[in-house]
């Protein structure tokens, strides 16, 4: 539909996690007029989800150089390594800055320092936290604080506004193909109700993840990858969408059990605690050096491979050994929700499995979050900025957003984007969804491209994928009618897309490779698979 209001910016921001709002509040320290625009509330979204931590080389004796090589290891072979360098360098100070923004981390009672961990793939402590396990509540909690505090520039303050309840639409672009804006529909905020456009030459998505194109993941339920559904519709390249992190460790609540799961951090096992069958072995040990705490992908495989071998559904986490006193102070959060759940920790083991987590790739981006339409920024979950490679190291996440979401406000300032009128969008030729397309998507997604797949199984999941959108195109052809244009709409349009493109590099990809596991190609093929797979739309193809 076309906008019925628009507003005029210099930078619009799409979300509001970790990386969103640093770029803001760093965007408008630079003097620049901001709008955030977050599908929900400004603290929603998957940051305030984080447990575990942050990861950076801020202990004695560790280096970045070192946070860079178990990041290498991590990534199997696929990180672009300068990407790495700037994340493993520049975070530390990212996170003295976050501290100076208000977040407050763990600290030793005794020596006031900053107290760190350890999780999979990382052979340091390195990982800081708060709030035990609710390190993303305290970092959302301190952003949106400052965001709504105001930022002192030159010209006074408040040069961030923000608008809630907002799902982002489409890019809009002037006649030379630069950068001009968004649409947007914006539900139930008074004067900007409806469909509207925020005019400006730079937009920077930050949008978060696509966990909600499987039935179940850690990710909550805004995590419909409307930022990489955008960037594919105006033709920016994405790359890597294959390698989809299941984390190995979620809460596991029955064979049913849909939407989003509640997670038990890394940290847990970074503590101590030990992977077991039904019997109490421990499997993981003799699989990896570093047994529990080996990489995501070496755990969540493992147990994978146990749960067939014994005809499990799951696995459990002991951890009983931490006591009640440690699991009330370091992991409130897991504590209240295994007991939610009729679990107690305590004395008892924990059911675990494996659920979808993270998207390794995303938006193809430089190493100033640019990508390859010019004024469109990505920066977190949604961009591909190279430093996962085939499979994220745990607590680096977080990190990225803080980091690139500084180099990202810093090429806006030293490099202002420009752009003419945007050019009034035409109609669009691709049908809406209707909102039961979001459950089969996901059921599609989950049956077969989810942590195991195979040829035949891409194949069922592609095809099942594409009667869901050709079902749409034809009745829209047939009676010119789309469904309903709502948030369940655009998100079950949003999620069809990128389950397809996901599924077709899936199916490419002919080998297993860090988070990538194909059954009937078991081994990793660096003769003809080092390389990235990047997709680009051309308009007729959504
Ligand atoms: C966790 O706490 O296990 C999640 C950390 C991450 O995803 O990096």
């Amino acid at each position: 539909p076309a906008p019925g209001w628009a507003i005029k910016s210099d930078v619009v921001v799409v979300g509001s996690g970790v990386a969103g709002l640093t770029t803001a509040l760093r965007c408008a320290a630079a003097g620049a007029k901001v709008t955030v625009v977050t599908k929900a509330k400004l603290d929603d979204g998957s940051t305030r989800w984080a447990q575990g931590g942050i990861a950076a080389a801020l202990g004695d004796g560790d280096t970045p150089q070192q946070h860079l090589d178990d990041t290498l290891v991590a990534g199997a072979g696929l990180c672009d390594e300068p990407a790495v360098r700037t994340l493993a360098t520049e975070g530390p100070d990212a996170i003295r800055r976050l501290i100076a923004v208000g977040a407050r981390f763990d600290t030793s009672e005794s020596t006031g320092e900053i107290l760190l961990t350890r999780e999979g793939g990382h052979h340091r402590s390195r990982i800081v936290h708060a709030g035990g396990d609710a390190t993303g509540a305290e970092v959302s909690r301190a952003l949106v604080d400052a965001v709504r505090a105001g930022v002192p520039h030159a010209e006074g303050q408040g040069r961030i506004e923000t608008i809630e309840n907002a799902l982002v639409l489409d890019l809009l672009t002037d006649a030379e193909g630069r950068t001009a804006g968004v649409t947007l529909h914006v539900m139930g905020e008074g004067q900007r109700d409806g469909v509207g456009a925020v005019h400006a030459p730079a937009v920077v998505l930050a949008t978060g993840g696509m966990g909600q194109v499987f039935s179940a993941t850690t990710n909550p339920a805004v995590s419909t990858g409307d930022g990489v559904a955008l960037a594919l519709r105006a033709g920016a390249e994405v790359s890597d969408l294959e390698f989809v992190q299941f984390h190995p460790t979620v809460l596991w609540l029955g064979p049913e059990a849909e939407g989003q799961q509640p997670l038990v951090s890394e940290a847990v096992r970074g503590e101590g605690a030990y992977l077991v069958d039904a019997d109490g072995t421990r499997f993981m040990q003799g699989q990896h050096e570093l047994a529990e705490l080996a990489p995501r992908d070496i755990v969540a495989k493992g147990i994978m491979r146990r749960m067939r071998e014994t005809g499990a559904e799951h696995m459990y986490l002991d951890a009983r050994h931490f006591g009640a006193e440690m699991w009330a102070s370091r992991f409130p959060t897991i504590l209240a929700a295994c007991r939610a759940n009729g679990i107690d920790p305590v004395t008892e083991w924990i059911p675990v499995a494996p659920a979808a987590h993270y998207a390794s790739g995303g938006v193809r981006t430089d190493l100033r979050g640019r990508t390859t339409v010019p004024g469109l920024y990505a920066c977190g979950e949604v961009a591909c900025t190279g430093v996962h490679g085939a499979n994220r190291l745990a607590s680096n996440s977080l990190l990225e957003g803080l980091v690139f979401a500084e180099r990202i406000a810093d090429d806006i300032r030293d490099n202002p984007p420009a752009a003419g009128a945007p050019v009034v969008p035409g109609p669009s030729r691709d049908p809406l969804l209707e909102h039961a397309a979001r459950y089969e998507t996901q059921r599609a997604m989950t049956r077969g491209a989810g942590v195991l797949r195979s040829a035949e199984s891409l194949a069922e999941a592609a095809g099942a994928l594409e009667r869901i959108h050709t079902q749409a195109v034809e009745d829209l052809e047939r009676d010119e009618k789309t469904a309903e244009p709502c948030v369940e709409t655009w998100e079950a349009t949003n999620l069809n897309l990128v389950a397809r493109v996901l599924v077709a590099a899936a199916r490419r990809r002919e080998e297993t490779r860090g988070c990538h596991w194909r059954e009937d190609r078991p081994d990793r093929d660096d003769a003809n698979w080092r390389r990235h797979l990047v997709v680009r739309l051309t308009p007729e193809r959504t």
